[in-house]
């Protein structure tokens, strides 16, 4: 089925789950060679990346440590800038290389506040690592962004792990809206 239905939302298919689980282990990759002998600490911010940090990190095979953080900053299909408290961030990253995963980076001004607070705990290293980025919705550009699985057009998009009204995150591909 290429196309679907989200409550009252049509969406059509953007990236089928293959050509994500291919552009994962490519990022996983090159975040081997770039990380070893380091023991980074990836940091996945939930919801949105809980498929994505799973299969990212299932490709991982140097030592590294895994956890989540969680924001609740969005509503509905517009950022609405409001930031919420981060709720799970550990003092134990002082001195470490983190890497921070995230489902997508749109106007950039979630993983900003993000960023600030983890630069509060003085770790040694921070870079970024978003499955998706909207190029033209970045009003806050961050300079760690590091690895991008895919740019998409400035349109809502859902499914692996993202969602609509809290609905699609279980879906396996990616899809966006038709209008
Ligand atoms: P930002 O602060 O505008 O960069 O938004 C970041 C967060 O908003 C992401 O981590 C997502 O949870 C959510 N978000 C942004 N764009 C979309 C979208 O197209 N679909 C679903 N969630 C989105």
């Amino acid at each position: 089925m290429n196309t679907i239905q989200i409550a009252e939302k049509s969406f059509k298919i953007l990236l089928e789950n293959d050509n994500i689980e291919k552009r994962t282990r490519l990022i996983a990759i090159q975040i081997n060679v770039d990380y070893e002998k380091r023991c980074p600490v990836f940091i996945g911010v939930l919801n949105g990346s809980f498929l994505f940090m799973a299969d990212l990190l299932k490709e991982i095979d140097i030592p590294c440590e895994v956890g989540f953080i969680r924001v609740a900053s969005y509503q509905n299909t517009e950022s609405t800038g409001v930031i919420k408290e981060i709720l799970g961030l550990s003092d134990d990253i002082r001195g470490r290389d983190i890497i921070l995963v995230e489902d997508i980076v749109d106007t950039g001004f979630t993983l900003e506040h993000i960023l600030k607070e983890i630069y509060i705990k003085e770790p040694a290293s921070v870079k970024v690592c978003s499955l998706l980025l909207k190029p033209a919705a970045l009003k806050a550009p961050i300079d760690e962004l590091e690895y991008v699985g895919f740019e998409v057009a400035n349109e809502f998009v859902v499914g692996y792990g993202l969602d609509y009204n809290g609905l699609g995150r279980n879906l396996k591909d990616i899809y966006k809206a038709t209008d």
